[in-house]
């Protein structure tokens, strides 16, 4: 079982730092979500990542820095890419560009493909980023198929059987992911909703290109049934059929509320933010409640409302068999 360090303990970062540079993997906080760390420029400690998680490789992996110089030292940043690192970063927002020619990062990485994800994370992240000198490559430290983890204990409920050491820093306060554009001749595409809402980047003067629907998936974390819990996900639930856990949202409840499964509520005063640092939490309580579906109340998709009905979605899309499945 792995050791579990908090993260404000005087040799956490050391201690992190000397694991990941003897190619070991380290499960970290972020804002967002905690990520399973791997030296980036380390092929068989990326490869390990892959393992742990049972991830099919041809997922890329986003490469987290400690400075926009050190991601402008890998990829190609245009004035509109560099405009966005300097009001998102540190923060919940991952910049696709193109990759230089001839950096450390392993391509295992970038999956092989002529693009790299990167992201400057907050707290804990950054500074063991800064410490290594080097990017990180951190998916979110959850199983292929399992919700990303908000917490240490659910980082060690799911793979903390597979690697060595988990650094604790409570629970992740943003709670999503983060949100993932594609930058190229100046141009911004939303790739996955996620912590920064897209309003907040049109606030900018900029204009941002939602991919069509059934557009080719260009984040291949993106497929459906991605996030999906054990139980099933039944959305925009206005009654609850007894013995359904219910998922709620604000202060009215659905009917039927009093015969279900268990109860919880992303933010009883109907506020997006406290519900999407809610999300994953709720969703692993309620389908530890062992009901066959989980009904989620509506609720509204502007701002981080986007982010939140996507990852629902998500868990709420029909299954593939095990081998079919491809997410992150
Ligand atoms: O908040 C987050 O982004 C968390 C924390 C740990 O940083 N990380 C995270 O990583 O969610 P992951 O691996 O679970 O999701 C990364 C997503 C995947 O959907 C992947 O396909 C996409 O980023 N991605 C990575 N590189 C890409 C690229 N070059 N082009 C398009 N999509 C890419
Ligand atoms: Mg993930």
């Amino acid at each position: 079982m792995a050791t579990i360090l908090k993260a404000d303990e005087p040799d956490a970062l050391a201690r992190a730092a000397e694991a990941l540079d003897a190619g070991l993997l380290v499960a970290i906080p972020t804002e967002t979500v905690y990520g399973l760390a791997a030296d980036a420029t380390n092929g068989e400690a990326v490869a390990g990542i892959f393992e742990v998680k049972g991830r099919p490789r041809f997922n890329p992996l986003i490469a987290h820095v400690a400075s926009l110089e050190m991601a402008q030292s890998i990829g190609v940043f245009d004035e509109t890419a560099v405009a966005l690192a300097r009001r998102f970063w540190p923060g919940p927002l991952t910049i696709v560009v193109p990759l230089k020619p001839d950096t450390a990062i392993h391509p295992l990485v970038t999956a092989g493909q002529d693009t790299v994800a990167l992201r400057m994370p907050r707290g804990f992240g950054a500074a063991l980023v800064a410490r290594m000198g080097r990017p990180v490559a951190a998916p979110s430290a959850n199983r292929s198929g399992r919700i990303s983890p908000t917490s240490a204990e659910a980082v060690a409920a799911d793979i903390g059987d597979r690697i060595a050491l988990i650094i604790d820093g409570g629970a992740a306060p943003v709670g999503v992911e983060s949100t993932i554009v594609r930058v190229e001749d100046n141009v911004v595409r939303l790739l996955r909703p996620g912590g920064v809402a897209a309003e907040e980047i049109e606030a900018m003067g900029l204009t941002v290109r939602r991919n069509a629907p059934g557009a080719a998936v260009e984040a291949p974390g993106m497929l459906a049934s991605h996030y999906a819990p054990a139980a099933q996900v039944r959305l925009n639930a206005i009654r609850v059929n007894p013995g359904e856990a219910l998922l709620a949202f604000g202060p009215d409840r659905a009917a039927g509320h009093e015969t279900a499964a268990a109860v919880l509520n992303l933010s009883p005063d109907g506020n997006l933010a406290e519900a999407a640092a809610n999300l994953f939490a709720h969703l692993h309580a309620l389908d530890k409640a062992d009901a066959a579906m989980i009904a989620v109340e509506p609720i509204p998709a502007t701002g981080l409302g986007e982010a939140i009905n996507d990852r629902l979605a998500r868990a709420a899309a029909p299954r593939h068999g095990a081998g079919a499945r491809s997410e992150d």
